[in-house]
């Protein structure tokens, strides 16, 4: 049986006070949606479709950089769940087979959790809850249940004080045959305290037809939802709190957990050694059997086996540090290709360039990458020492064994195996330093000044 998603999206998500539509607020430096987008990809659904609403040239960018091969569905006025459901009727128009709905603002449903959803449905039942039993369940739609039969769900602001006191809640996900599905959404009238079209209305009205409807459970932890901002760091230590716990089973170090920050997509080997207060922004891969020392700052970079990051290090976008290579405290490497074994210990900018193997890049050097319109390349050849505090003005290229006398601003390229040098040459004064002292001290007594 093949199924579809709809993720609904559209909501303002006021509570958020933000210019930003709830969903795209970052979780693990991911958009929430993104994290939705992915617990449904583990179905591997045949069809997805994002309901997208509040900011929603903003929402459909984001979904289609997520999935090209999702779908959006327009909800231009947010009238409730099951209007928001109903807006992907179209796109799902003769399509045959089970629809989930989730919530884009629900991050950590697991795919497992799904597939039994759809299993009850393959099992039979004609339309199928995921609830879990919530330890606060005030804002939550109560499930109303009898015996394994689901029969209603009632939104707080609508329940009785006996309903209120159930702990069994909604979670949000909900799945039935596509046709079922937009024949009840059909019958869904806005009569609540909140004026609005309730998807959770559909159980009742599925079970005054007599269609059959169960609840599917899983842990609160799955089901937690972001409406605030209090609600996203919540669910940003939880995320956190889960990506240590993976990165340890998978035989990483982290001297101390809780002051090492994930992305959703960072991939780490084993054997790797994290110190205290390191940040893996977005697209950071990791070999294994590497050293990040502490307050190091990643994103967009790949870092090879035996690689050393660090002290306070930074590696931007485009950052490829190779094989056993060396990056140094206050070191800044963007779109960079470090070769095996290459040097940069020590105070360096090193962007847009190559830095051949061997290669040993002395303290204070720049790569002068930018004209104030344009950025060029940097080549710097295998087994080049480049001195202390130079200067390399892009585009440049350093021959491979050549040598950079410290100081220089290179400007011209450098051939294989010479010596470069481009500073003005020292000149010594005999005895005028201690001759200019003297003179000062002088002044300086007789209370004048130079
Ligand atoms: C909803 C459920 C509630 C459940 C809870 C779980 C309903 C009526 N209530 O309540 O039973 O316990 O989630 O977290 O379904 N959205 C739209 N268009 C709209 C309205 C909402 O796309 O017109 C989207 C929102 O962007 C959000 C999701 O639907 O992703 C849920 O909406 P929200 O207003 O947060 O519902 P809750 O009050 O949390
Ligand atoms: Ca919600």
């Amino acid at each position: 049986m093949q199924s579809a998603v709809i993720i609904l999206a559209a909501g303002k998500g006021s509570r958020m006070r933000s210019d930003l539509p709830k969903v795209l607020h970052p979780l693990g430096n991911v958009p929430l949606l993104a994290h939705a987008m992915a617990s449904a990809e583990a179905t591997a659904p045949a069809r997805m479709i994002v309901v997208a609403g509040h900011g929603a040239d903003m929402v459909e960018a984001a979904a289609l950089r997520i999935n090209p091969a999702c779908q959006i569905a327009l909800q231009i006025e947010q009238k409730g769940t099951a209007h928001a459901a109903d807006q992907a009727r179209s796109l799902l128009a003769g399509f045959e087979g089970t629809v989930v709905v989730l919530f884009g603002d629900t991050p950590f449903v697991r795919g497992e959790t799904l597939e039994r959803v759809l299993d009850a449905r393959r099992g039979g039942s004609d339309l199928v809850v995921l609830g879990f039993e919530a330890e606060d369940p005030h804002g939550y739609g109560r499930l109303i249940t009898d015996g394994d039969a689901l029969e209603a769900i009632v939104e707080t602001k609508d329940a009785n004080p006996e309903q209120l006191a159930i702990r069994l809640c909604n979670s949000g996900v909900m799945a039935a045959d596509a046709a079922t599905l937009f024949s009840l959404i059909d019958a869904v009238e806005p009569v609540n305290a909140q004026g609005e079209y309730y998807l959770t209305d559909i159980v009742g009205i599925a079970r005054n037809r007599g269609l059959t409807a169960t609840v599917v459970t899983c842990p609160e932890a799955e089901t937690l939802g972001v409406n605030s901002r209090a609600d996203l760091a919540r669910a940003e230590a939880v995320f956190q709190g889960k990506m240590r716990q993976d990165a340890m089973e998978a035989g990483v170090t982290l001297v101390d957990p809780q002051s090492t920050f994930f992305s959703q997509d960072t991939v780490i080997g084993r054997d790797v050694l994290v110190e205290p207060n390191v940040m893996f922004g977005p697209v950071v891969t990791i070999e294994n059997d590497v050293t990040i020392k502490g307050f190091s700052h990643l994103e967009g970079c790949h870092i090879s086996s035996g690689a050393v990051i660090g002290p306070f290090a930074r590696l931007r976008p485009g950052a490829e540090i190779g094989t056993g290579a060396k990056v140094g405290n206050f070191v800044e490497v963007k779109n960079a290709d470090v070769q095996e074994g290459a040097k940069l210990n020590h105070l360096s900018y090193v962007g847009d360039a190559v830095v051949g193997k061997r290669a040993n890049i002395g303290a204070g050097t720049i790569t002068c990458n930018y004209d104030g319109v344009f950025k060029h390349q940097t080549v710097i050849g295998d087994d080049a020492f480049v001195g202390s505090n130079s200067s390399l003005v892009a585009p440049v290229r350093i021959g491979a064994g050549a040598v950079l006398g410290s100081g220089g601003v290179i400007t011209q390229d450098v051939p294989d195996g010479d010596l470069a040098i481009a500073r003005a040459r020292q000149v010594n004064k005999p005895g005028l330093g201690a001759k200019l002292m003297h003179r000062l001290r002088e002044l300086k007594t007789r209370g004048s000044r130079p």
